[in-house]
């Protein structure tokens, strides 16, 4: 198969996915009725469609992908990412949690922790996340700039870093902080620590809910689409650990996903963690984060919303109105108290 046939598959993937989100999912809301609930959006006569293209064109678009990435860079990035890298350490003796390995996430074969093609392969997914509108860092940067009160920082930690889309705005947007990616995956943070050098960035394999860090030592803690793929109790560990890690004063900011109260559109998402091999996710939507944060000692937890095609981080809770199907992307914010102890 040659470049142009290969590229022609990954836009057939991606035109699918719009398909479904411009078209079917608007089909199924009207479907569903003026009253919707959960019986009705099954019994839509688009929703078998809805529900199996949504998974069948995910797996399309993985088999495209990988076979892009093993045509271009893939063979000869072995020995570049293998290769240790200023600011990069890994912990070869780090056991990945069975809740991690267990699961290919997001349909991705193999998840993303096995080798570096792996890393590769979920990079070149993560730009068609949006339908083909993420691949550069302008959703991260909108989080970045508009959810990240301006002021100055010292230190700050990026909770499930990946291969660093969402830990480098915060290099860019404060150049003097020192600045930590945190995650479990070897290949994804050779790949980061490959894409970012020279910035300075440090990227460091541990678990978001036992980072290694000393207490305190942060003032802005952030997780950027992290939370979703934890099961409960990881949450409630990773909130326990950001608020360890930050000092009095501090901030936590969690970029996720968040309810909206449309019935058609709820459904959707916690459909999504099914279809999508997230199977974390629909118990995000009964985990209380806010308690969670409470109970970590962090101060004025709340959810607003995030509005990624618009403003970025907004004032309340409603999202903007939008027919097609879109993630309600939400920011988790809260701040550990000026008197509470390091
Ligand atoms: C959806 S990706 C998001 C990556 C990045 N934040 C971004 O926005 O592009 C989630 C990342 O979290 C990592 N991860 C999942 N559970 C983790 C945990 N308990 N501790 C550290 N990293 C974790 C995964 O390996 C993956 O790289």
């Amino acid at each position: 198969m040659n470049d142009v046939a290969r590229r022609a598959r990954v836009d057939f993937a991606l035109a699918l996915r719009r398909q479904w989100a411009g078209s079917l999912y608007p089909a199924l809301v009207g479907q569903a009725g003026a009253d919707p609930d959960r019986a009705s959006v099954h019994a839509a006569p688009v929703y078998p469609w809805f529900a199996w293209l949504e998974r069948s064109a995910q797996k399309m678009l993985w088999r495209a992908v990988e076979e892009a990435v093993d045509a271009t860079d893939a063979a000869g990035a072995e020995d570049a990412l293998s290769a240790s890298a200023p600011g990069l350490e890994l912990n070869p003796d780090l056991r990945l949690p069975a809740w991690y390995t267990d699961v290919d996430i997001h349909i991705q074969p193999g998840g993303i922790w096995r080798a570096d093609r792996d890393a590769l392969v979920y990079e070149a997914g993560a730009k068609l996340v949006m339908l083909g509108e993420n691949d550069d860092y302008a959703f991260h940067t909108l989080f970045t700039d508009t959810a990240v009160p301006d002021r100055p920082y010292e230190r700050i930690v990026d909770l499930g870093c990946g291969f660093g889309k969402s830990t480098r705005p915060f290099k860019r947007r404060w150049p003097d902080a020192e600045v930590i990616g945190v995650d479990l995956s070897a290949p994804v943070l050779r790949l980061a620590a490959r894409r970012t050098a020279g910035l300075g960035i440090r990227y460091v394999q541990a678990d978001a809910a036992d980072t290694g860090l000393p207490a305190g030592s942060a003032d802005l803690v952030t997780a950027t689409m992290l939370v979703h793929e934890l099961p409960p109790p990881v949450i409630a560990g990773v909130l326990a650990e950001a608020a360890r890690v930050l000092a009095p004063g501090g901030l936590l900011r969690v970029l996720d996903f968040h309810p909206t109260g449309d019935v058609v559109r709820d459904l959707a998402l916690v459909e999504h963690g099914d279809r999508n091999n997230e199977p974390y996710l629909p118990m995000l939507f009964g985990t209380d984060c806010l308690a969670l944060c409470a109970d970590a000692g962090l101060a004025d937890a709340r959810w607003v919303a995030f509005d990624e095609r618009g403003a970025g981080r907004l004032e309340t809770t409603r999202w903007p109105d939008r027919a097609e199907w879109h993630f309600p992307w939400a920011v988790l914010e809260a701040r550990k108290p000026e008197d509470a102890r390091a």
